[in-house]
């Protein structure tokens, strides 16, 4: 999960280039590089780490050219250095690579006996040496065409030539490519966002699709190299949001923006005067449905656990999740009256992309759940239910995980009125309450300073696990997970009634222990597992909710209690505690919050 940047213009590229790559970090930072072609040159700079150290490096008005491609690299092979960082080229040839070859190392064989030689430990490489023994024979058109038939596995492609100085080619399977518009000259960018402050008039390829750009036309070409005319779409711009405003990490602000969040997913979907919930264009007849797969990664695969509770709670309906890694190799029984949801923020995700182009191969109906509207998830899904939270940019998903879980239950509350299988009465209280949600989170958000002292106590000790029952066991895994991918300590998120079956034998004296126990249904047996641990040295941090019952505080390390509302909301405002607890821990470590190591935003790799 690269990104990638390529300018064809009437003036040198190098600075615009550098500034797109920066905006592309989200989808890998271990290193970047870039390439130009100037006077009869390719001219190539690459840097281990961020962006930044290309420009300390390098001097950039030395990297003359108006044709040029740029990449951040997030490694999958060969170390991150700057030898492995992208672009690769050969003498003629240069090439940044988002994906996986799966033959390289036949391809390696059969180029190293043509008296090709290796610079780098990367499957990148070998795209390199192929396209330039192809040129060796055939025209440009024909040599892709021919290189790409020859690559297995996923890629997205931009190419310069030395001997072929006024354009750039762009190649796309599996892995997202998109071209941009620009006067006097065109781009080529891994997905919309890395071409929205240089364009808004975008064309994305299909798979096994290549074009070729020159400052002045754009031509694209189908797997067998016949030219093929494209749709030119126009994206909507939110640049404003791109930035950290007053706040220390986009983590932070986008923590703080969550009551916004809420605000604007109620305003798309819920009809005021009515009392009712709108999902406009919905294509099918509610009677067409009669089982739900929901389908994501990380965080987006809790919100579909999240929603499988609220479903067997307000529905009848038949409902299932997967993980999409697993889902894309298992054998499916596909069934006609199954709608297939597929949540993602980025709308990106390779392995959730490849489990929805799956389903759209097997005819099912597909929906999306996504907060990048313009992104291939989006594109590809039959309808799509869009999160409205406004771009985020701190790899932990935060606002999006809060607008994606707001969005389902939206849409569950829906389908149940539709099947009536709730009442009138309570479906408006129901959405009254739903009103209520953003006052209550910014209320939960002042829980600050107790977070923050709490949090040395995570960072110290040797692991953590956070625990819950029902409605609030997908906010202790999703609170686990945003402690270890921030803070990088062992956490593990976990039934609370499954502790005695395992788990049970990792706690030792002081080890911290989150409790979700809000006093919903499981209340009781939740505070029946929380003492369990207690009992064998946990340090509890019970989270609850406020409200008149008795409030059990003997052997209880810390207590923050969030605000009080229907059972069903709970879950939205326990998590905030978890995101700033992650984000507290991470901070006093030092640690880089909004990219964390090894992580990238996008995951555009399987
Ligand atoms: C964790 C996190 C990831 C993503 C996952 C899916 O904080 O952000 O686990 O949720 O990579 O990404 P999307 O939602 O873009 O498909």
């Amino acid at each position: 999960m690269c990104g990638i940047i390529g300018i064809s213009s009437n003036k040198s590229v190098s600075a615009t280039i550098i500034n797109s790559l920066k905006k592309l970090e989200y989808r890998g930072y271990d290193s970047a590089g870039l390439a130009t072609v100037h006077n009869g040159m390719i001219n190539e700079i690459k840097s281990e780490g961020r962006v930044d150290s290309l420009e300390k490096n390098f001097d950039l008005k030395n990297l003359e050219g108006n044709i040029g491609i740029g990449h951040v690299r997030w490694a999958t092979h060969g170390v991150p250095n700057s030898i492995n960082a992208h672009p690769h080229s050969s003498h003629n040839v240069s090439v940044v690579h988002n994906g996986i070859i799966e033959n390289s190392t036949s391809l390696k064989k059969f180029l190293v006996n043509k008296g090709h030689t290796f610079k780098s430990q990367t499957d990148t490489e070998v795209i390199v040496h192929l396209i330039t023994e192809n040129l060796k024979i055939t025209d440009l058109e024909e040599a892709i065409t021919n290189t790409l038939k020859q690559l297995q596995g996923s890629f997205a492609l931009g190419i310069i030539f030395k001997d072929i100085p006024n354009l750039i080619v762009g190649a796309r399977r599996g892995s997202p490519l998109a071209v941009g518009y620009g006067p006097n000259e065109n781009y080529l960018g891994s997905d919309s966002y890395a071409l929205k402050s240089m364009t808004n008039k975008v064309t994305y390829l299909d798979d096994g699709e290549f074009c070729i750009i020159k400052k002045d036309q754009v031509l694209f070409f189908n797997e067998q190299g016949i030219k093929v005319n494209k749709k030119i779409f126009e994206l909507s711009s939110e640049e404003s949001s791109y930035d950290k405003g007053h706040y220390k990490h986009f983590m932070a602000k986008e923590i703080e923006e969550q009551p916004n969040t809420i605000k604007s997913g109620i305003k798309e979907y819920v009809d005021n005067f009515n009392k009712d919930i709108n999902i406009f264009n919905f294509p099918w007849k509610i009677e067409e449905i009669k089982s739900i797969i929901l389908i994501g990664c990380g965080t987006a695969y809790h919100s579909c656990l999240m929603a499988k509770y609220w479903f067997e709670e307000l529905t009848n309906i038949d409902v299932g999740i997967d993980i999409a890694s697993e889902f894309r190799y298992r054998k499916n029984r596909f069934k006609k009256d199954t709608l297939y949801i597929f949540v993602s923020q980025s709308g990106e995700t390779a392995d959730t992309y490849a489990a929805l182009d799956i389903c759209n191969k097997n005819n099912m109906k597909t929906c999306s759940v996504v907060n990048v509207i313009e992104s291939s998830i989006a594109r590809d899904s039959n309808f799509v239910l869009p999160i409205h939270c406004g771009p985020e940019i701190g790899v932990a998903s935060t606002k999006a995980f809060l607008g994606q879980i707001l969005v389902l239950y939206i849409f569950i509350l829906k389908l149940s009125s539709l099947r009536n299988e709730i009442n009138k009465n309570q479906y408006h209280k129901k959405i009254n309450d739903l009103k209520t949600l953003p006052e209550l989170i910014e209320k939960t958000l002042l829980h600050d300073n107790e977070i923050q002292a709490i949090s040395s106590t995570f960072n110290e000790a040797k692991g953590s696990m956070f625990l819950g029952r029902g409605f609030s066991y997908p906010i202790a895994l999703e609170g686990a997970l945003k402690l270890k991918e921030l803070s990088y300590v062992h956490a593990e998120g976990y039934p609370a009634g499954e502790m005695k079956h395992g788990p049970l034998a990792l706690i030792e004296k002081g080890m911290p222990v989150v409790v979700l126990a809000p006093k919903d249904n499981y209340y009781k047996k939740t505070i029946s597992n929380m003492q369990e641990v207690i009992a064998r040295g946990a340090k509890v941090l019970l989270i609850t909710n406020k409200s008149e019952d008795e409030v059990i505080s003997e052997n209880i390390w810390e207590t923050i209690e969030v605000e009080n509302t229907n059972h069903d909301l709970l879950p939205f405002l326990l998590t905030i505690p978890l995101q700033k607890l992650a984000y507290y821990s991470a901070l006093k470590k030092g640690y880089d919050i909004d990219k964390p190591r090894n992580l990238a935003k996008s995951v555009t790799v399987e």
